[in-house]
């Protein structure tokens, strides 16, 4: 027993039963082990923790409607974790030690896996850092890879709730040509000074323009970006951009029903013309924007705004929505292979 109010949880931190880990010396990895303590003792030197050799991966598990557990697209967050470990220069896990990690942490754990109905979900951390102490600026030469986990509710106030954004022209999450593709924690620390600017100021989220010529739009700071306009799906196509599980997956399923999908540059100049407006990631799912202010300076006043809706979610956002947590909480049949039971 748990005690967690299911209803009341939000993004944060939940102390679970289990971690799990294993380093990598050499490319061999040490047998995984299983930790109740999630503090773990790391050399004050690792690459780690100087030069932000480090990157992750999230991902979750939902209790479905017939009682079965089921993890998505698994093996994506596999091949995007051995993409950004590439870029960083250190070693990686399989693809194959990698599912069966996230199966694991998902058993040990079975007790802090929300149930169904509540709109809530166990979220998976896979986590790969340089481990080795070093000095000098180079790829590390040992890995250690974790698996985290934490149950969770909605990212940003309530399911399906639609909030506030904002561009800030005068910030960028990315450079071009740089790491803004991969899921490498930099990038994160790179959006953390506007988006907090960005709070302070009321908004819940920072829209990116593409760094190189600040005419089209990136994405958000933990999310991609969508609209719809007419019967079309529009999500932009950017090489600073972090490559989404989720917005792979809407547009394959806005096709199944029959939408237009177009995956391009979009230029700012097109946010005027779109009918419906969202975030979409593991984390957020689909959330939608209601307003969305355009400000040259975060800090200054002069602003251009944009308002989706009423408030609520758009029909057709509604409909991938409903679509895509329909399969991950085993509503509808999968009619895509996307599914990854745990026994
Ligand atoms: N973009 C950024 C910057 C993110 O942090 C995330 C979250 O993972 C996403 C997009 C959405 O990716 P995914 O749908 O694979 O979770
Ligand atoms: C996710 O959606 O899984 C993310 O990693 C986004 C954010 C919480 C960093």
């Amino acid at each position: 027993m748990t005690g967690i109010d299911w209803s009341k949880l939000t993004f944060s931190y939940t102390k679970t039963n289990t971690m799990l880990c294993s380093r990598c010396i050499g490319g061999q990895w040490t047998p995984v082990e299983s930790r109740t303590d999630d503090n773990i003792s790391i050399s004050a030197f690792a690459g780690g923790l100087h030069y932000a050799i480090e990157c992750f991966e999230g991902l979750k598990a939902f209790r479905g409607k017939d009682g079965k557990v089921r993890l998505f697209r698994p093996e994506e967050n596999a091949k995007r974790l051995q993409r950004s470990a590439k870029y960083l220069g250190i070693e990686a896990p399989s693809t194959e030690m990698f599912v069966e990690m996230c199966k694991r942490i998902v058993r040990e754990n079975i007790d802090f896996l929300p149930p169904y109905g509540s709109h809530a979900s166990l979220y998976l951390r896979p986590t790969l850092i340089g481990f080795n102490p070093q000095l000098g600026v180079q790829s590390s030469k040992e890995s250690l890879f974790m698996m985290l986990c934490s149950p969770v509710g909605a990212y940003t106030g309530g399911t399906l709730e639609a909030i506030d954004v904002v561009i800030a022209r005068n910030y960028d999450r990315a450079a071009p040509n740089g790491c803004g593709a991969y899921k490498v924690g930099g990038n994160y620390a790179a959006s953390l000074y506007s988006l907090n600017v960005a709070h302070e100021f009321g908004y819940k989220a920072v829209l990116y323009l593409d760094p190189a010529t600040k005419t089209t739009i990136d994405e958000f700071n933990s999310s991609n970006f969508f609209a719809i306009r007419g019967n079309s799906y529009i999500t932009p196509k950017s090489d600073s951009i972090l490559p989404s599980i989720t917005n792979m997956s809407l547009e394959t399923v806005a096709a199944y029903v029959g939408m237009d999908v177009e995956r391009r540059p979009v230029p700012v100049e097109e946010l005027s013309t779109f009918e419906e407006v969202g975030e979409c990631g593991t984390a957020v799912v689909i959330t939608p924007v209601h307003r969305l202010a355009d400000k040259p300076f975060l800090e200054s006043e002069e602003e251009t705004v944009y308002t989706y809706g009423d408030g609520l979610c758009g029909e057709k956002s509604l409909r991938l929505y409903n679509m895509i947590t329909g399969i991950q909480y085993g509503e509808i049949e999968d009619p895509f292979g996307w599914t990854v039971f745990v026994d």
